[in-house]
């Protein structure tokens, strides 16, 4: 197994995290040899000498192989991948929106210089969502993927539903947590859930969409009402990504707030816990589950990578490669 000298982006939450999970997991070769960072005056939890400003500190450096990107601004990290995949060095991120919306740019960039980029981390955190969908599934098995995909949407219905606190407290109890994005309406909206969605369709179906091609509605139009209705009747709400091959064969996709019965195993997934149940032609369904944010749950995923990457795996993208020809649909079936 190679050797990794990681030269890390960004320090928050999941950065601290990784930095952590780490320092306890000493039998896997890899330290982080210099991490880049933006604001000159934040204190942090480690020394100074760990740190630059300056991003080339990490470009330049022979030494360092691969190139973890953990920062919140999307158009920042698409740059600094970009780069790091041009110079050859190998990229784990778990950039969601980044990944979503420059799908195609970055496949290529992969392709182009044959260097791997994992981003496990970007959907659902800990649970090894795109690995297996990735390895386990033909396309042809697969006929729909439908989940809870946001850890920070779970946790508030959870809170409001079951502890009866407000829907801002429990935004705020999530956001205190280190469960939500800096800007929670991408949680509450059902934006994150969209750019993990979109992930997953990759990774289910080899289709790539674009963002602004697939609908999201979110939990913040959520009320009393619809909460006094689901305990009325026994039933949850979640906030539900689901992608399924219509009858014509076309895909659809799309995220929704569902009401769901004690039947669904996805009432029984709670808190910042996310949850996928995938429907295959001979296996029935399948259901993973894991939590779905959280510094070191999402640090968890990273360091999978990191150590995915000590044997050189990238993924193969086999479905992409034979449904290039796939067609998209808005077609909403609620019985999937
Ligand atoms: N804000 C995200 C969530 C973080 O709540 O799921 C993990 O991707």
């Amino acid at each position: 197994r190679k050797k990794l000298n990681i030269g890390l982006f960004g320090f928050g939450c999941v950065g601290f995290g990784l930095y952590e999970v780490l320092q306890k997991t000493p039998g896997l070769k890899a330290n982080i040899k210099n991490i880049c960072v933006k604001d000159k005056n934040k204190a942090r939890e480690i020394s100074s000498d760990h740190f630059t400003f300056d991003k080339n500190d990490i470009f330049n450096d022979p030494e360092i192989n691969v190139i973890v990107e953990l920062i919140d601004d999307a158009d920042a990290a698409f740059e600094i991948v970009s780069t790091a995949l041009k110079s050859g060095k190998a990229v784990v991120s778990a950039n969601k929106k980044m990944i979503a919306e420059h799908f195609t740019e970055l496949l290529e960039l992969q392709r182009k210089y044959n260097v791997p980029l994992l981003y496990e981390a970007a959907c659902c955190a800990s649970m090894p969502i795109i690995r297996n969908l990735e390895e386990y599934y033909d396309n042809d098995l697969l006929e729909s993927i439908e989940g809870i995909v946001n850890g920070s949407t779970n946790y508030i219905l959870t809170k409001t539903f079951k502890d009866n606190i407000s829907y801002d407290e429990a935004l705020a109890e999530a956001q205190q947590k280190g469960f939500a994005e800096s800007n929670p309406i991408l949680d509450t909206g059902g934006f994150d859930a969209k750019y993990k969605l979109l992930i997953l369709l990759a990774h289910s179906f080899g289709f790539i969409a674009q963002p602004d091609e697939l609908f999201n509605i979110g939990i913040n139009n959520i009320g009393d009402l619809e909460l006094k209705y689901a305990r009325e009747k026994g039933l949850k709400i979640k906030l539900v990504a689901q992608a399924f091959k219509t009858k014509e064969g076309a895909i659809s996709a799309f995220v929704l707030p569902k009401f769901v019965d004690a039947e669904n195993r996805l009432f029984h997934v709670d808190d910042v816990f996310n949850g996928v149940i995938t429907k295959t032609s001979f296996a029935d369904t399948q259901f993973f589950v894991g939590k779905g944010a959280g510094a070191h749950p999402t640090a968890s995923a990273v360091l999978s990578d990191i150590s995915a990457l000590s044997y050189d795996y990238q993924y193969e993208y086999k479905k992409i490669q034979q449904q290039e020809d796939l067609v998209f649909t808005n077609d909403i079936n609620l019985k999937v």
